[in-house]
């Protein structure tokens, strides 16, 4: 058996053979992605630059002397790369474990191919296996709570946690996870909620599952 961390690296070395010369690629956050940082350095010539989605993979990436890129500046990308919490067979995904979920949602709408590198752990049937993160402004936090109960939600602030943009995080649990993405509609329409972690109007297009038997392939 392979431990954990052996199979998100597979994972992540799997995902170089997608890399195309000259090109631009988005970067999710968390320890997969990392793995995917270091193995991405051994070919860094090959890419124009990175778009990170969090502050700790800007410094992972200038640790190992890859061009960081502004999205602003960057237009479309070709490729977002990044790990999940979870992920289904219909490749939606729950993410936001590391809390960087709002910067990561943005910049795999801005991308042409989404790749969802991840452990065999994070593979689920039905999504809400664990909580559901949600980003909210700090001053409407007591009120996104209530409003959250209202909808049958069970919401846990993130204790000494703010995120890159200065906001808190709520886990959630609860949910019903039969309509991912009417539920990903509804959670957005909370007044001071800035994004919650399910990716379903935007799946990943591609996951490569590492397994003890390998990595998997899977297109959407
Ligand atoms: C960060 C994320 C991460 O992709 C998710 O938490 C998985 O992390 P790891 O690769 O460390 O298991 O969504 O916001």
């Amino acid at each position: 058996m392979k431990n954990q961390e052996d199979l998100k690296k597979a994972s992540a070395k799997a995902a170089l053979d997608y890399i195309k010369m000259g090109q631009v690629i988005g970067l999710g956050s968390g320890s997969t992605v990392n793995h995917f940082i270091t193995a991405l350095a051994s070919i860094k010539s090959k890419i124009e630059g990175v778009v990170a989605a969090s502050v700790n993979t800007e410094k992972y990436l200038k640790q190992h002397g890859i061009p960081i890129l502004n999205l602003n500046t960057a237009g479309e990308l070709a490729l977002y790369i990044d790990g999940a919490d979870e992920v289904n067979p219909q490749l939606q995904l729950i993410k936001g474990g590391g809390g960087a979920l709002t910067r990561e949602k943005i910049i795999a709408a801005a991308s042409k191919h989404f790749i969802c590198i991840a452990d065999e752990s994070k593979y689920v049937g039905l999504l809400g296996q664990g909580a559901l993160p949600i980003e909210v402004i700090p001053m409407g936090r007591s009120y996104v709570a209530r409003e959250i109960v209202k909808l049958g939600g069970f919401p846990a602030y993130r204790d000494n946690f703010l995120t890159d943009n200065g906001n808190i995080i709520l886990d959630t649990q609860n949910w019903d996870f039969t309509d991912p993405i009417r539920l990903e509609r509804l959670l957005n329409n909370i007044p001071g909620v800035v994004c919650n972690g399910l990716f379903a109007q935007r799946p990943a297009d591609t996951l490569l599952l590492a397994t003890d038997s390998g990595v998997k392939t899977t297109e959407r």
